[in-house]
């Protein structure tokens, strides 16, 4: 297998010495993206959101520092960033403000009620089939609620010899509006800024 499939997987799925490398660059590097997509996400006192695929968790960790009334939960099937995760929030956690899942979130089962947000980062290109997560999204979603996600350009990650293989799905922005459409949201917006921010309304 080529190295730069070797590193791909291990951003589908962090594991071992190599995950923990890939972890420490998702902290450094993807910090920008939590801060854009916290603000796009409109967030009130008191609203339940749900993280899929919170990595190391610093977005979970930023969002219950800034918005200290709100209920967080996360997944992530990398039992890797479970634990790294849990130690970077190990207070909130605690204080029941956040929830963890280690599970695949096609197929976990979730009965946590509603949610008011829902949202991703980086997580969109592991999917090889958009109907099933999204149909997942929308039947976890209070109406009126909110699904935003963040995914680089196709035509940026063709570019790149670390993800022009065959591990990431490069979407394009048609292809993610239509299949959020077709799950049965009724708007989609989206802006770009380094990689395509698309907001989806129930
Ligand atoms: C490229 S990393 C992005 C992590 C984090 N969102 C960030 O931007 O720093 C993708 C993460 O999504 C998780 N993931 C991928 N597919 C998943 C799935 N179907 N269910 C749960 N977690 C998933 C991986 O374990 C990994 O932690």
């Amino acid at each position: 297998m080529s190295i730069s499939k070797i590193i791909g997987l291990q951003f589908r799925k962090p594991v071992g010495v190599l995950g923990k490398i890939i972890a420490n660059l998702m902290v450094v590097g993807n910090h920008i993206f939590y801060k854009t997509m916290i603000d796009y996400l409109t967030i009130r006192s008191n609203d339940k959101i749900l993280e899929i695929g919170y990595g190391p968790g610093i977005g979970v960790d930023m969002i219950s520092k800034r918005f200290e009334t709100c209920d967080i939960y996360g997944i992530d099937f990398s039992d890797l960033m479970y634990r790294r995760a849990s130690k970077r929030n190990k207070q909130v956690i605690q204080n029941n403000r956040v929830h963890l899942l280690l599970g695949d979130f096609i197929d976990t089962e979730i009965n946590m009620g509603l949610f008011d947000k829902i949202f991703c980062i980086n997580v969109v290109y592991f999917w090889d089939d958009l109907h099933k997560p999204f149909s997942r999204v929308i039947s976890l979603l209070r109406d009126d609620g909110i699904f935003c996600l963040y995914m680089e350009k196709n035509d940026d990650l063709n570019k790149v010899k670390l993800t022009k293989n065959d591990i990431f799905n490069k979407y394009s922005i048609e292809q993610i509006s239509k299949a959020l459409k077709a799950v049965g949201f009724k708007e989609v917006d989206f802006f770009f800024k380094k990689g395509y921010f698309i907001k989806a309304k129930k």
